[in-house]
């Protein structure tokens, strides 16, 4: 097999990143924005250019597939994603979806015959940033997320997923093959940066997925009784935001003190706090809460654990509180055999590894209900990832792409 050239990744990245709504700080390309559907062309070109017949489908699943000689079998997958989070960085997502069309084009340059098809993918919005729910691409790929959904759930402005896809030209009367059943992917393979520090600390350059930590997204709504800060003696006040923050130090000690799990994280990443000025207690707050876990039963039970003490901190400081649930996901279990294949290529290839387990999501999460799925780690650089600070080197992206190529073409020939 052909290797993968970083400097073709490195330009493909960087040109990308001109697709960006705030150059002054990091990477920020939220789905559907004037940036991100000239990205979604960018990538498309490239796709084409690498002699790949493109396909998009209602929700703007993008697919470039490279024909296997066999049709009639069911396909190979790679991909990830190109949207970001708000200030972000330039390889959370971007390195697999350059990482993938790269190994397409090494599979086609290097002259290997596959049986199946292989499709590079870029999944719909992964982040949650613009309409609070994650992996919306394939999300409705494993029927997660219905048209019916798309009325239910909006960006900040209000407007609806449905309208967005309507007003972009998406035919909403093929919303339903969008949805895969068991066996129609054979195999998915995602390439992402490892958005940790494990592999930098321990001198390894490529990471095999375990398992992927799904997370449990809701908001919280405080009600207390906005009023005067001087004229409100610290007995008579039901502050909204102090009773929030009482929540939010709650649920660190209880993701910190699980010990029901091998992995646990919460974390409070939005609040509003209102109405916002110096001199009033607020009535009202709102924050999110992201709750992370390998073991979904645990997760639940910590959720529990936290709306119970929701309706302790409700009584004790005489505010309301409620919350709405945007979703409960399943963590995910990597194929053993496809980690096998990728585990058989690092060695080849003399790279020094490691089997890990994934904090932060993926689109792979929901493949893997309907395909058996892998995922090859790169380094972050000091583990940092979701900033303008995320860094990998582009020669790691090309060493974890090479590996890549030999697994899908493994795969393919199956
Ligand atoms: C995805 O980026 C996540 O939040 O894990
Ligand atoms: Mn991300
Ligand atoms: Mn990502």
């Amino acid at each position: 097999m052909k290797k993968a050239d970083p400097g073709r990744i490195e330009k493909h990245l960087k040109e990308l990143n001109a697709f960006n709504s705030t150059p002054e700080c990091g990477t920020t390309r939220v789905v559907f924005t004037d940036v991100e559907l000239k990205g979604r062309e960018y990538v498309k070109g490239i796709m084409r250019g690498t002699g790949l017949a493109v396909k998009e489908d209602s929700i703007g699943n993008v697919f470039a597939t490279l024909p296997g000689s066999d049709p009639s079998l069911a396909p190979v997958w790679t991909g990830s994603h190109i949207d970001t989070v708000l200030c972000g960085g330039m390889f959370d997502g971007m390195a697999g979806v350059f990482g993938g069309i790269e190994a397409l084009r090494l599979i086609r340059e290097s002259g290997i015959k596959h049986k199946r098809d292989i499709s590079a993918v870029v999944y719909t919005s992964e982040e949650p940033t613009r309409f609070q729910v994650s992996c919306l691409g394939s999300r409705a790929m494993a029927g997660d997320l219905t048209l019916e959904d798309t009325k239910g759930i909006s960006d900040k402005d209000g407007n609806t997923l449905y309208d967005v896809l309507c007003r972009l030209g998406y035919d909403m009367g093929r919303f339903g093959e969008i949805k895969r059943g068991p066996g129609s992917v054979y195999a998915a393979v995602e390439l992402h940066v490892e958005q940790n520090r494990r592999l930098e600390d321990d001198g390894r350059k490529i990471g095999i997925v375990k398992a992927i930590c799904a997370p449990t997204n809701f908001d919280v709504i405080v009600t207390g009784v906005q009023s005067h800060a001087g004229g409100t003696s610290m007995e008579a006040r039901r502050d909204a935001y102090m009773a929030a923050c009482e929540l939010a130090l709650i649920l660190e000690k209880l993701a910190r003190e699980n010990t029901e799990s091998e992995y646990t994280t919460a974390t409070v990443g939005r609040v509003k706090v209102s109405p916002g000025s110096v001199n009033a207690i607020p009535g009202r707050c709102e924050f999110s809460v992201d709750i992370r876990d390998v073991d979904f039963e645990s997760k639940r039970k910590l959720t529990e654990r936290f709306l119970s003490e929701c309706a302790a901190v409700e009584l004790r400081r005489g505010v309301s509180v409620s919350h709405v649930m945007h979703n409960q996901d399943i963590p995910l279990r990597c194929s053993e055999e496809i980690s096998g294949i990728i585990e058989k290529y690092v060695k080849t290839a003399g790279l020094p590894y490691e089997k890990m387990i994934s904090g932060p999501y993926h689109d792979s999460m929901f493949v893997g209900r309907f395909a058996p799925v892998g995922m090859i780690f790169v380094p972050s650089r000091n583990g940092i990832s979701h900033s303008p600070e995320e860094w990998t080197d582009f020669a790691e992206i090309a060493a974890g792409t090479d590996v890549l190529a030999e697994t899908l073409a493994e795969l393919a020939n199956r």
